[in-house]
C-alpha cells in the first residue's frame, strides 16, 4: 500500500447524522480532496465511512487521524475548513472539535 499522512472517518449512523446529511459529506470530501485523494501522493488522504463511532449525538461527525481529532456539527462549509486547514496546512479547526485523543500540541 503507498504511503499516506491522514485518515479521515465519516460516521454515516442514522443516530448521528439523519437524512443521509453524512453520505453528501463522503462524496463532497471526495472532491474537496483534489490531489490529496491521489493514490500516488505520499502525502494523500484514505477516506472512509463507519456506521457508528460510538458518540451517537452532534453529527455528522468526523475523525482524523494519526492525530485523533474528532469533529462534529460537520457542515459543508465546515468540512471545507477541515480539508483546506487541517489536512492541508496542519490546523485543526477549533471551532467544530470536541474530542482530542492526545492534548492539542499547545496544551
Ligand atoms: S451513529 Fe454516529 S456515532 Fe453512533
Amino acid at each position: 500500500m503507498a504511503p499516506y499522512a491522514h485518515h479521515v472517518f465519516i460516521c454515516t449512523g442514522s443516530y448521528c447524522a439523519p437524512e443521509g446529511r453524512a453520505d453528501e459529506l463522503y462524496g463532497l470530501l471526495t472532491r474537496l480532496l483534489g490531489d490529496l485523494g491521489r493514490y500516488d501522493n505520499p502525502v494523500r488522504v484514505k477516506r472512509g465511512i463507519t456506521p457508528c463511532l460510538g458518540v451517537c449525538t452532534g453529527g455528522p461527525l468526523l475523525v482524523v487521524y494519526p492525530e485523533g481529532v474528532w469533529y462534529h456539527k460537520v457542515d459543508e462549509a465546515a468540512l471545507k475548513r477541515i480539508v483546506n486547514e487541517h489536512l492541508r496546512n496542519g490546523v485543526p479547526v477549533e471551532d467544530y472539535i470536541f474530542h482530542r485523543l492526545t492534548p492539542a500540541p499547545d496544551a
